[in-house]
């Protein structure tokens, strides 16, 4: 697997990728911000610098800092709050995934041992806290009061976003509107403050940053229900695990969708055994069939569609023509993507 995913990568540098494609307005200033997100990553600390040199070697599809940059240059042009607002949101997402596969108990990670895996669990929530440090310091570094405030806020939601799933499941299945609850929380949020940091660094007024944030959050949901499908399917060059949600006591939207339309009484011992996460590979295998006979999938992806659409209305009105593209590209991608 691990292999693939290098191979994936490699084939990267070959002909332009969609993202790639997408980041093309702001290639030269993606390569700033890629130099200014790696060299933050070093420790004088022998253990902590083995466990960030790790974390540096694959560097993710970087769908956040580029969010940033497009913003900001919409918005009037990228400048060095906007890359420091781009470095700060990449850390926080990236402490997010390295203590999310504390909790998922997930054991690859962009094609590799997840640092939990390759370190263990002590390690890798430590070093996710000296990622949240770093955040900290690189939020300070734009002197902007108002930047620090809506990262020290996404922070907590995105936290919130992550209990509250674990929370929901115990007692019953949640429905749609807790669904959606959860992952505005802990994973839109993050996309919306991309949006809303890019236009503020960059000057934006009030109506050009709401739009932005607007976006965000249309793009962010689009991206958890694709992820959360991504689940239902056997691994591919996706770099992490699939089948994982239900194993931890996961609902998500194509299930959800499907127990509401087909409610039927003899899953129930195996929605119990879900819940209590003690599924077993048979009891997922059971309930990813029943998801796909009764349309959870095409339910799923609908949805995500009209998500997809919404955010693409938003930046419809953008002045500068390739940027406008380019979020249209980003949101058609978010919603198409394989990775
Ligand atoms: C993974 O995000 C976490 C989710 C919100 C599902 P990405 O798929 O953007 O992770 P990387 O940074 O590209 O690895
Ligand atoms: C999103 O949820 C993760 C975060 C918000 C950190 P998942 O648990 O589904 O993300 P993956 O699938 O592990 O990347
Ligand atoms: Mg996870
Ligand atoms: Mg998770
Ligand atoms: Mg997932």
């Amino acid at each position: 697997m691990a292999d693939k995913y290098y191979f994936c990568t490699l084939m990267k540098n070959v002909s332009p990728t969609p993202l790639q494609r997408i980041a093309a307005p702001v290639s030269n200033e993606l390569q700033s911000y890629r130099a200014l997100f790696e060299r933050t990553l070093h420790h004088s600390e022998p253990l902590l610098d083995e466990a960030l040199s790790y974390i540096r070697q694959r560097e993710g599809k970087m769908m956040r800092p580029i969010l940033v940059l497009l913003m900001a240059l919409e918005a009037g042009g990228v400048n060095n709050k906007a890359l420091t607002a781009a470095v700060a949101l990449e850390l926080l997402h990236t402490a997010s995934l390295v203590h999310d596969d504390v909790v998922d108990e997930s054991t690859l990670r962009r094609g590799l041992a997840s640092v939990n895996q390759k370190f263990g669990n002590k390690i890798a929530v430590l070093v996710g806290d000296y990622l949240l440090s770093l955040l900290l310091c690189k939020a300070a570094e734009t002197g902007d009061n108002m930047m620090v405030e809506r990262l020290a806020h996404l922070g907590g939601t995105l936290s919130e976003g992550e209990i509250t799933q674990l929370d929901s499941s115990r007692h019953e299945v949640p429905d749609e509107a807790a669904y959606f609850r959860i992952i505005d929380h802990k994973t839109a949020a993050l996309f919306a403050t991309c949006g809303e940091l890019g236009a503020l660094a960059a000057g934006a007024k009030s109506e050009k940053v709401e739009r932005a944030r607007l976006y965000g959050e249309m793009v962010g949901i689009c991206f958890q229900i694709r992820d959360d499908i991504f689940d239902f399917y056997e691994d591919k060059h996706i770099g992490k695990p699939t089948g994982n949600d239900l194993l931890e006591g996961k609902f998500t939207l194509p299930i959800i969708y499907a127990l509401q339309a087909a409610p039927s009484p003899a899953l129930l011992p195996i929605i119990t055994r879900v819940k209590a996460c003690q599924a077993s590979p048979e009891d997922v295998a059971t309930l990813v069939a029943f998801t796909k006979n009764h349309g959870g999938i095409a339910y799923a992806k609908d949805v995500m569609n009209q998500y997809r659409e919404k955010a693409i209305k938003v930046v419809e009105s953008f002045h500068n023509k390739a940027v406008r593209e380019s979020l249209i590209a980003y949101a058609n991608y978010v919603a198409a993507r394989e990775m």
